[in-house]
């Protein structure tokens, strides 16, 4: 577990700032509003960073542990069962929105938020190990909202249930998800992002 939520921090980009940065004395001292404000925001990219991982990982674990113990077609339906319910968990647990977009969706219920997908859009086709994830600030509604998005790049396992499937697998696939388009990849192609939005604190 320790090992594949390490392998998705690389795979995330690596610079990761402590989630909580100490509060220096003197500072908390001063009426420093911008500051307060720069420090809101930089942990709300904090959480959704966290959050995003924590998905990647709770996933990827959940996927290997299956492949290895039932194979393929029995962890496609495992999947099948528990994904969203463990991506709303994730969520509720770091108090975030989070999920996983594609412009190839295997569950319309992933296209996630607008923004997400066009971020996707903008580096569908660039080389995976050069898309570099995305962070922002952005206020809707007078509310300031961070962001987090991070690609997701087809590994060896994922071929077996996104590359060209195995007959158990595609007999599945089209139990399951009638309306499958995520197959077809190969090794090292984008399949998608992973994305999560926070709150930023205000007043504190
Ligand atoms: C055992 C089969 C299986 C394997 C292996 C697998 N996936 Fe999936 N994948 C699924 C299923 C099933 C879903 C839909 C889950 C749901 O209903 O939310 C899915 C959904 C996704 C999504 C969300 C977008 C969408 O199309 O709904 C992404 C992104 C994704 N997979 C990437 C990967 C990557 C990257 C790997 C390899 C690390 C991988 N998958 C390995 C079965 C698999």
């Amino acid at each position: 577990m320790r090992n594949l939520v390490f392998l998705l921090l690389v795979a995330c980009g690596g610079s990761e700032a402590p989630v909580e940065t100490p509060v220096e004395v003197e500072r908390a001292a001063e009426p420093a509003a911008p500051e307060a404000s720069a420090d809101a925001e930089g942990a709300a990219l904090a959480a959704a960073k966290e959050g995003a991982k924590a998905l990647g990982g709770t996933l990827k674990a959940k996927v290997i542990e299956g492949l290895a113990a039932n194979g393929p077609a029995a962890t496609l339906e495992m999947c099948s069962q528990e994904a969203q319910g463990l991506t709303a968990m994730v969520a509720g647990e770091h108090q975030i929105k989070v999920g996983r977009t594609s412009d190839k969706l295997r569950n319309p219920n992933n296209a996630g938020p607008e923004w997400a997908q066009a971020w996707f859009a903008s580096v569908r086709d660039t080389p995976v190990a050069e898309v570099k994830p995305m962070t922002e600030v952005v206020e809707i509604d007078g509310k300031k909202v961070a962001r987090f998005a991070a690609p997701i790049g087809i590994a060896e396992p994922c071929l077996l249930c996104h590359g060209s499937p195995g007959d158990d697998v595609k007999a599945k696939l089209s139990e399951l998800y009638p309306e499958d388009k995520a197959t077809g990849y190969e090794l090292g192609q984008l399949r998608g992002a992973i994305w999560a939005e926070a709150d930023v604190k205000s007043g504190s």
